[in-house]
């Protein structure tokens, strides 16, 4: 289990780019209701097949040749039934991939989100070459923020330049303010 949240969002997010997304929506919904946390992320890479993705699920697997064996997925879902949720892919070859977590937001050993809006700035100024589409809800309330917008408002300016990461940490940072999720 990793420390945080937003650590196993890292995580899911970088294996998207290593599979050579350049899409990538990250999905964060709390349904309090239901006391109910879900995390989405889907991507246009290069997918998996079938055997693939129950292989993916076992910690000793990994297509990465330099270490013999890849964590990331097995620790995100293992938090997930280890907190009373779920965890699916569903995946197909050279379509894309989405990974669907669940948590009961009330058990005990749910790990914080860490810091969601310093994790969002973080991919988006790192892969200025990525899009994201950051969706992020509570009861109703929703943020959206995708780069593809944002790009186009910026025309020339890259995304990762100064000015602009100041905006987004600022804008990021005041929308997700008052969100219970975010933190
Ligand atoms: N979004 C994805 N699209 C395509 N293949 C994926 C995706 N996510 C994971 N995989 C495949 O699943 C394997 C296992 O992923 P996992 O994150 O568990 O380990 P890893 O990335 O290999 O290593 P680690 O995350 O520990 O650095 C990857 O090596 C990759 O082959
Ligand atoms: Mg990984």
């Amino acid at each position: 289990m990793l420390a945080e949240l937003s650590m196993h969002i890292i995580d899911i997010v970088q294996n998207s780019i290593s599979a050579g997304a350049d899409l990538i929506k990250v999905k964060i919904h709390e349904l309090k209701d239901r006391d109910l946390l879900i995390i989405e992320v889907e991507d246009n890479g290069k997918g998996m097949d079938k055997d693939q993705i129950n292989r993916v699920q076992d910690p000793f697997y990994t297509t990465k040749s330099f270490k013999r064996v890849g964590l990331g997925i097995p620790l995100f879902k293992q938090t997930a039934e280890h907190c009373d949720g779920s965890f699916q892919i569903l995946s197909e070859p050279s379509k894309g991939t989405l990974i669907r977590a669940t948590f009961k937001k009330s058990h005990v050993d749910l790990p914080p989100m860490g810091n969601l809006r310093d994790t969002i700035l973080t991919l988006v100024v790192g892969e200025p070459n990525v899009d994201f589409v950051f969706e992020v809800e509570t009861d109703g309330v929703v943020f959206v923020l995708d780069t593809r917008e944002v790009k186009k408002e910026l025309q020339d300016v890259p995304i990762n330049h100064p000015e602009v990461v100041k905006f987004l940490r600022e804008y990021i940072g005041e929308n997700l303010k008052t969100m219970e999720v975010a933190s």
